[in-house]
């Protein structure tokens, strides 16, 4: 299977934040932001697969600095690392000042995707190739964060083996 460049699977995309988004401290809802970054990450996932996908984890997203309604709220995606079928996808999100342009980073998050065939199955994925610097750095440390998902799963199946499924007031 070809091998695909990390920008092959960029998404850009830049939107405001407008009163029903935010929370009771006058800031962007972090709940609005993890639903246009899953929907965002997916899209660098189908981008690099070409085929259905399932978000298989959220590994991290860090709240690193407010976002106002004075802010632009710019996402930039793309796979960094995949293993046999999984692609770990990195978002990175900006907050551009429109009065001053001054631009930060607002928080950053890594996602897990899975590709699917028509029947639901777990196929292949390309490999990345990274060109910039930040694709080289987030590709060569793909694999350590690969290993830490692999024990954070088995660590949640166990819990889920031992939670029990029965209501409340049944236990
Ligand atoms: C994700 C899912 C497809 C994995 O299926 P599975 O039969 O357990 O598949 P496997 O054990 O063969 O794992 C397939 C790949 O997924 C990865 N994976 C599975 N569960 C994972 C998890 N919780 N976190 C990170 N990666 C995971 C595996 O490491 C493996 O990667 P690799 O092929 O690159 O080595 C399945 O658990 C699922 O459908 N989960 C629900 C997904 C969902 O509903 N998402 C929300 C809506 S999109």
């Amino acid at each position: 299977m070809k091998s695909k460049f990390s920008k092959e699977s960029r998404v850009v995309r830049t939107s405001r934040v407008f009163p029903n988004d935010v929370n009771n401290h006058n800031t962007l809802f972090g709940g609005k932001l993890m639903s246009d970054v899953d929907m965002i990450a997916s899209i660098s996932a189908e981008r690099h697969s070409r085929s259905g996908t399932v978000t298989a984890s959220t590994d991290s997203i860090d709240f690193l600095s407010p976002i106002t309604q004075n802010d632009a709220v710019c996402f930039e995606s793309f796979v960094t690392w995949t293993g046999k079928t999984s692609m770990e996808v990195f978002v990175k999100i900006i907050a551009e000042e429109l009065r001053t342009g001054k631009r930060r980073i607002a928080a950053t998050a890594f996602l897990t995707f899975v590709a699917l065939n028509e029947e639901g199955h777990t196929i292949e994925v390309p490999k990345v190739i990274p060109e910039t610097d930040e694709e080289k750095k987030l590709y060569e440390t793909g694999f350590l964060r690969a290993e830490s998902r692999k024990l954070r799963r088995v660590e949640s199946n166990k819990l889920a083996n031992f939670l029990t499924t029965l209501k409340p007031w049944d236990r």
